[in-house]
């Protein structure tokens, strides 16, 4: 795997890919890798000829109150993963390099950002979609590709894409868990072993939810008391966000009459975890 740091060594690699006839699938990361991320990476390679990734802790997506110090940071690490994962090329450029003296522009994806996680983070998927179309414009992959954990960034993303139009498929990959259905997160690594043995109720809460549509109830506060009786079965846990939306505008649903997102947030000790499904008649045309 080569590593560059620099636009102009990235695009040299990515013009010695094109002139070859070959296809760039991209994933993006800010690094602290996870299985999760190379499962992300393999689907890349599996899809494309070449698999580029980016790592880049992205300070326009961290708020004011937000350690954007404290990000975990190993490139090193992470080389090694992404290498065995089968990733060809890595950008992994300084903040002055992303961002050059000078550079004014920010993307606001306007509806979609800013309900849930872009309320309650003001200016996090300005600082997202910002980077990622940067990201789009250097390496103009073929294929990109993103984790369905983040669904609300993965629902800006698409809408960035079909507006300004970049040229590429977007592939949103399933959420990978452990066995025991925790979604696989960098931060899994910080909870404690008491913790990691009831962290899974996050995602069976969730399920429970499912169950209740399921079995024919059709109405969003019913869903969601049942989604809160669950997370209760785990005193640990508190609730940070639980959301009910419409799966493509992130807006509040009140019945489930189209694809729907079910969307939690919640602390278990210090450590925040996020989980969601996807449910829910598909959309008519
Ligand atoms: O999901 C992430 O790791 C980041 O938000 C992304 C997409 C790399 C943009 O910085």
């Amino acid at each position: 795997m080569k590593t560059v740091a620099t636009v102009a060594a990235l695009r040299a690699a990515i013009s010695g890919y094109r002139a070859a006839g070959e296809t760039v699938g991209f994933v993006p990361t800010m690094g602290a890798l996870h299985a999760g991320h190379l499962t992300l990476v393999r689907a890349a390679k599996r899809e494309c000829t070449r698999a580029v990734a980016s790592i880049f802790v992205n300070p326009k997506q961290f708020g004011p109150n937000e350690d954007l110090a404290r990000y975990p940071r190993d490139l090193e690490g992470d080389s090694k993963k992404l290498q065995e994962a089968g990733c060809d090329l890595l950008f992994a450029p300084t903040p002055d390099e992303m961002y050059p003296e000078g550079f004014s522009t920010t993307i606001h994806v306007a509806g979609v950002s800013e309900g849930m996680e872009g309320a309650r983070r003001p200016g996090h998927f300005d600082g997202v979609a910002t980077v990622v179309a940067r990201l789009f414009a250097l390496v103009g992959p073929d294929l990109a590709v993103f984790g369905a954990k983040d669904a609300q960034q993965a629902a800006v993303v698409k809408r960035l894409v079909t507006d300004i139009g970049f040229p590429l498929r977007l592939l949103v990959h399933d959420t990978v868990r452990e066995p025991d259905g925790l979604a696989l997160s960098s931060r899994n690594q910080y909870l404690t072993p008491e913790e990691r043995a009831v962290a899974p109720g996050l995602f069976r809460a969730l399920l429970a939810g499912h169950l209740v549509h399921e079995l024919g109830e059709k109405d969003a506060a019913t869903i969601l008391r049942a989604v809160r009786k669950g997370l209760e079965a785990v005193p640990a846990f508190r609730v940070d966000a639980l959301d009910l939306v419409d799966a493509e505008s992130m807006q509040p649903v009140t019945t489930i009459d189209r694809p729907v997102l079910l969307a939690v947030a919640a602390f278990l000790g210090k450590t925040r975890l996020i989980d969601n499904i996807r449910f829910g008649p598909a959309r008519r045309a």
